[in-house]
């Protein structure tokens, strides 16, 4: 058993309640790579933001369980290294699907884990749900749990509609189950294909889908059922368009990709949502500098030349969510 105290990272609990009552969101980042992890750690130091580094099963197949939870312990003293005398990083597991997955987890150091039982009937979810909780809080472990459906690819569970958070069934989920956080469906979803053409409007001057607004209405009424309780975004990636054009330009191929517009998310984060999900972005922005790299410098082959501009461009992207997005610099 390795206590994610040890390695200097932290739960959930202090730095949600501080952001709901502040009206701003924590950003979590997935991470796999070690370019990932040391733009992450660069951005949130920079910004002095607490974090909050997010591993999927996913990860945990392409990285190893053992090198990721070592590459968290690296991060916190990288922040120090960078001039961070405290810093606030949580590590975290994202869609866990079992309760061996997470238990494996708390084990092994994360300081925070998701269950996610949305595709299970609400009952059988509270009680998985309530099962993960009992066994992290022994641990001081915090828990996000998830009511409601996203459409998208979630961690290998491919849902073809998106189905909204009941708003009536949150206060008997949050009660009977204990959790810390709450995942809602309010019309987020997962990947860089957000909704279909046929969901959105087209702009006639630049010819670019523009997506349907968030149930903004949904989100309120489950803030009304639960006031203060923190609420949590996945599918949150705004797919910047600057990103799918270079990607575009230089040989890939992502037409009409569309993601949720900035606008909405910097009106969520100062609302009960205080935890925003965004992987796909950091995808794009690293894709986007390696096609680009590639294209100018046929004669390169040593990964540190085009993984250089691909990891400055990740931290570039993560310091602009922080400041510009979700408001939650200079909150160390
Ligand atoms: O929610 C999904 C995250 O973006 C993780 O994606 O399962 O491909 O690692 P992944
Ligand atoms: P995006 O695909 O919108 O980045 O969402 C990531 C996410 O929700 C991870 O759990
Ligand atoms: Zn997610």
């Amino acid at each position: 058993m390795v206590s994610y105290k040890k390695l200097g990272l932290v739960n959930t609990k202090k730095m949600f309640a501080k952001a709901v009552k502040r009206g701003y969101a924590i950003p979590a980042f997935n991470f796999n790579t070690m370019e990932q992890m040391q733009a992450i750690v660069q951005a949130a130091v920079e910004t002095k933001s607490p974090v909050i580094m997010q591993v999927s099963k996913g990860a945990r197949k392409y990285a190893n369980p053992t090198i990721l939870r070592y590459m968290a312990e690296g991060a916190v003293q990288y922040a120090k290294e960078l001039g961070c005398k405290k810093p606030q990083i949580v590590l975290h597991l994202d869609h866990g699907d079992s309760y061996e997955t997470c238990k494996s987890c708390i084990d092994s150091g994360f300081s925070s884990v998701m269950i996610d039982g949305s595709s299970l009937p609400f009952k059988e979810n509270i009680k998985l749900t309530k099962k993960v909780v009992a066994y992290a809080h022994k641990h001081d472990v915090t828990v996000e749990a998830e009511l409601g459906v996203l459409a998208g690819v979630e961690d290998e569970v491919a849902a073809e509609e998106s189905h909204y958070t009941k708003p009536e069934e949150v206060v008997e989920f949050a009660t009977k189950t204990g959790c810390d956080s709450l995942a809602i469906s309010i019309g987020t979803s997962h990947g860089a294909y957000k909704f279909k053409p046929e969901q959105c409007t087209r702009d006639p001057k630049t010819g670019k889908l523009v997506p349907p607004p968030l149930a903004f209405d949904v989100l309120k009424a489950v803030e009304k059922q639960l006031p203060g309780f923190p609420i949590v975004l996945h599918g949150s990636s705004s797919v910047p368009q600057e990103h799918v054009d270079t990607i575009n330009k230089f040989g890939g191929k992502l037409p009409d990709a569309v993601g949720i517009p900035e606008e909405q998310l910097r009106k969520a984060a100062k609302s009960a949502v205080c935890k925003i999900n965004i992987d796909s972005d950091s995808r794009l922005a690293m894709t986007a500098a390696i096609r680009k790299h590639f294209a100018e410098h046929p004669e390169h082959f040593d990964p540190r030349q085009y993984l250089t501009p691909a990891r400055d461009a990740m931290k570039e992207l993560y310091v602009h969510k922080i400041v510009k997005v979700l408001g939650s610099n200079d909150k160390l």
